[in-house]
């Protein structure tokens, strides 16, 4: 019997692990811990809810004392760490949440696995979910390695940046047992449309412009969330203790161009006529620091541990599409209250 908590497990890549764990591993106890922040939704595991080895917990990362009396009742054998503010445009106007939940919110959960587990890490694993954005930018060529430089530029990779030091230093100081992921773009199921995909998809929906930031030639290299899951299984069972992994989806798009396909994707989904949703693009203010590439070398990941992919881009991004239109309830709800406040924020009136 392992107990494993893992954080942020209501949000859009935790509940693809959550549900993962929950029904591949029956003989486990799975612990969400999420703090049902606007990007954390319960509806989003309502098909696990039920399951006798899931158990919901509502608490906050950044609660100290909460964090370690919860460890010390529940003794888990692991956690797999993902809750976070994850969107970069928001790191740009509030970065001070980023530093409090990224930063402290990891360091809480550091210190409360090195309280319970004392100096005994036989079976014991604090699988820290990083981003690719820590490594910063490229430029037209070359691939982000394990050993790529640091070199943060938003608020939100600064953020987790720290983060990932933090977990470092907690192994080679302590001996904590501690493993890295640094993953590509998501797509997927579930993820907030403040996020490229589901944003544009509901703007489509709505007939709404669709705000490209810049020329639209950053390019991003998307990997579909189910299959960043498969990987976090992987690498919390079979990865060794200190190392880190790339994972990626070998699979750049050119913003603009992704943005094409969706929108011709959505047309036939939606009936509509084709090139309809393309006269909705809109170039808009380039975001500040905005990265120009980020591309994954995940051979490590291949070679040691036998993970890829396992959808191409063109299925993944039909499933996508389908999700969302058959899921507007779920769009309408999370879309409602703040969002609106958000969306005029950021995108003004339109
Ligand atoms: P998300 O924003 O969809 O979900 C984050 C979850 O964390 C939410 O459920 C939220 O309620 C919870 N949370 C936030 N603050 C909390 C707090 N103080 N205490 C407890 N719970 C809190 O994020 P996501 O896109 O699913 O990303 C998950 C993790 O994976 C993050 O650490 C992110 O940095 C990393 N990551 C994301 C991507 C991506 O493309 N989305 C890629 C690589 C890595
Ligand atoms: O690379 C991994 C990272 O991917 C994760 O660590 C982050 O949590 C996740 O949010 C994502 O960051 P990005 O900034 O790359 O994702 P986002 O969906 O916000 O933007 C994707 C690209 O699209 C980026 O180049 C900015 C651009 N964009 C985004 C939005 C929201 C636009 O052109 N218009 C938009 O309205």
């Amino acid at each position: 019997m392992r107990k494993i908590l893992i954080t942020g497990g209501a949000g859009f890549i935790g509940s693809h692990v959550v549900r993962l764990f929950v029904n591949k591993y029956p003989d486990y106890e799975i612990y969400n811990l999420d703090k049902l922040t606007y990007a954390g939704n319960l509806e989003n595991l309502k098909d696990v809810a039920k399951k006798p080895n899931y158990h919901f917990i509502l608490g906050d990362i950044t609660n100290d004392d909460f964090i370690r009396q919860l460890f010390l009742k529940e003794q888990f054998d692991g956690v797999i760490h993902l809750a976070a503010e994850s969107h970069v445009d928001r790191s740009i106007t509030h970065p001070n949440e980023f530093v409090i939940t990224n930063v402290v919110g990891t360091v809480n959960l550091l210190n409360a696995a090195k309280a319970i587990w004392k100096d005994n890490y036989e079976g014991k694993r604090f699988y820290h979910v990083s981003t690719d954005e820590v490594y910063g930018a490229l430029g037209d060529e070359g691939y982000f390695t394990e050993e790529t430089r640091y070199d943060p530029h938003s608020p939100y990779s600064a953020s987790k940046a720290s983060s990932d030091h933090f977990v470092r230093a907690y192994h080679d100081t302590y001996g904590l047992p501690v493993i890295i992921s640094n993953c590509s773009n998501n797509y997927g199921p579930n993820q907030f449309p403040e996020k490229l995909i589901p944003l544009f998809i509901n703007n489509i929906r709505h007939n709404k412009p669709l705000p490209v930031y810049g020329k639209g030639v950053n390019v991003r290299d998307w990997l579909y969330v189910e299959d960043h899951a498969t990987a976090i299984d992987v690498i919390y069972h079979n990865g060794a203790t200190g190392r880190t992994f790339n994972v990626g989806g070998h699979n750049e798009w050119r913003n603009i161009d992704l943005i094409k396909v969706l929108c011709k994707v959505v047309d036939r989904k939606l009936g509509r006529e084709a090139g309809t949703s393309e006269k909705l693009i809109t170039y808009v203010t380039d975001r500040a620091g905005h990265d120009l590439r980020y591309a994954i070398d995940s051979s490590k990941l291949q070679r040691e541990l036998g993970w890829r992919p396992s959808l191409q881009f063109e299925e993944g991004i039909e499933k996508t599409v389908d999700w969302y239109l058959s899921n507007k309830q779920w769009l309408d709800n999370v879309t409602s209250g703040n969002y609106q406040n958000y969306y005029k924020e950021m995108y003004g009136n339109r």
